[in-house]
């Protein structure tokens, strides 16, 4: 998987941009606020088509243009898969609606040819890596269920449509377990909803129990590498239909074991289990007003020598496991996509240690397309750089550095 060029208009600071990349490296720098992070956003943008970043979508569109009459945000990138080249395009359309308010429309088009979001998550691959990404271990579970799904939307068709219909079913079930409430109403109105969020909660959580237990793998071996043999990191996917953390639940879906002693239930075994805990908690739902189990309840938890990482981890511990994290991504995705997806890392270095540095460097661009941001040049050896395509981002323009090299 290669970006070879990227065109922005009206994304974040940037109105116009456009950039090429070299098949290995390409190398980020400027000053704080310039608009290095948000290039690195555009490219995984096209990934997962929302912004890894934004709580919602419209805040990418540039200020100044959502004072157009009709607002649009674009992104075109020119890519390599399966050594073909593939144009993707997204447009952010700000449509006006009643009462002065406005929606946003989002459309791709892949070789010209307008796709449904669903059929066009993961067309392209990458993996971005953020310092702040140690919220998803540092934080509550609402940031680590964000993160699978993320990762999963990239290698699972149907993944994001389960998960947009399941959303869809759990706001109009939520409404009506208070219209319940309100009214004495009979619980039997529930059955419809309830089969569309079963048959779409199981669907995710048979991708997220089975997506984890592959995962853990690699995660095992890199974070095993970055510590030196001494730590073994395991990750724990709780449905939220077992009870939580309770150790009396369902025993199989419990990742206590090694995982190739994991035994998987089927999905309909989960749709089943989940149907059930749904009929039991009835009453309990009905006066609460909320649907308390389900995967937008799950907790996924990572345990570095069978400690909670979330609750007792260093500081190194997090960055070293979520930078293992990101190097299991590629290597996974790699081996459900075919082919190695482009790394995205965003003042990574800075936060490393000299020789986690120099290891990481090391083996930077050797098989995958990287692209890399730095505020400081000075990080990185003149042997590095020069392997490099650099770019220099200052207030959203960009202008290529070392034209002399021809890579
Ligand atoms: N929708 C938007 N329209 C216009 N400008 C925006 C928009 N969103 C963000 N910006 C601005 O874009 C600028 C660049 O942001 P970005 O995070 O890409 O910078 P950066 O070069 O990565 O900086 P740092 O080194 O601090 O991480 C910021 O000043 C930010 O306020
Ligand atoms: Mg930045």
């Amino acid at each position: 998987m290669e970006i070879k060029a990227l065109s922005l208009s009206n994304f974040r600071i940037f109105t116009r941009l456009e950039m090429d990349f070299p098949d290995r490296l390409t190398l980020l720098v400027g000053n704080n606020a310039q608009g290095k992070t948000s290039v690195l956003e555009a490219v995984h943008f096209l990934s997962i088509l929302t912004s890894p970043l934004a709580s919602n979508d419209r805040e990418v569109i540039n200020l100044l243009a959502t004072q157009d009459d009709l607002p649009v945000g674009r992104l075109v990138a020119k890519v390599r898969k399966h050594e073909k080249v593939h144009m993707i395009e997204v447009r952010l359309i700000l449509n006006s609606i009643q009462n002065g308010s406005q929606r946003l429309r989002k459309e791709v088009l892949i070789d010209g040819v307008k796709k449904r979001l669903f059929d066009a998550v993961g067309f392209f691959n990458s993996v971005l890596f953020l310092p702040q990404m140690t919220r998803i271990l540092e934080d509550g579970p609402d940031e680590r269920r964000k993160y699978l799904d993320q990762l999963l939307s990239q290698a699972y068709p149907g993944y994001v449509r389960a998960l947009s219909d399941y959303q869809q079913a759990l706001t109009r079930r939520n409404a009506l377990l208070k219209l319940l409430f309100d009214r004495n109403g009979d619980p039997g109105q529930l059955d419809y909803w309830d089969e569309i969020l079963t048959s779409n909660g199981a669907h995710i959580i048979e991708a997220r129990l089975k997506s984890t237990r592959e995962f853990e793998v690699f995660f095992r071996q890199q974070y095993q590498h970055l510590t030196g043999g001494k730590e073994a990191i395991r990750m724990d996917y709780q449905p939220s239909y077992n009870g939580g953390r309770s150790k009396n639940g369902s025993a199989q879906l419990r990742f206590d074991k090694t995982p190739q002693q994991v035994e998987l239930q089927s999905y309909n075994e989960i749709k089943e289990h989940f149907a059930k805990r749904l009929h039991e908690l009835q009453k309990e739902e009905i006066r609460r007003g909320v649907t308390t189990i389900g995967p937008h309840r799950d907790e996924v938890r990572f345990y570095s020598n069978d400690i909670d990482l979330a609750v007792y981890g260093s500081r190194g511990q997090i960055r070293t496991a979520v930078m293992a994290m990101k190097i299991a991504e590629t290597q996974w995705l790699q081996e459900k996509t075919g082919e190695l997806p482009v790394l995205l890392l965003d003042e990574t270095l800075a936060e490393l240690d000299e020789q986690r540095r120099e290891d990481l460097l090391g083996s930077l661009g050797l098989e995958e397309q990287a692209i890399l941001t730095t505020t400081d040049l000075g990080l990185f050896s003149a042997d590095f750089t020069q392997t490099c395509r650099i770019w220099q981002v200052s207030a959203g323009q960009v202008t290529r550095l070392n034209h002399q090299l021809n890579n």
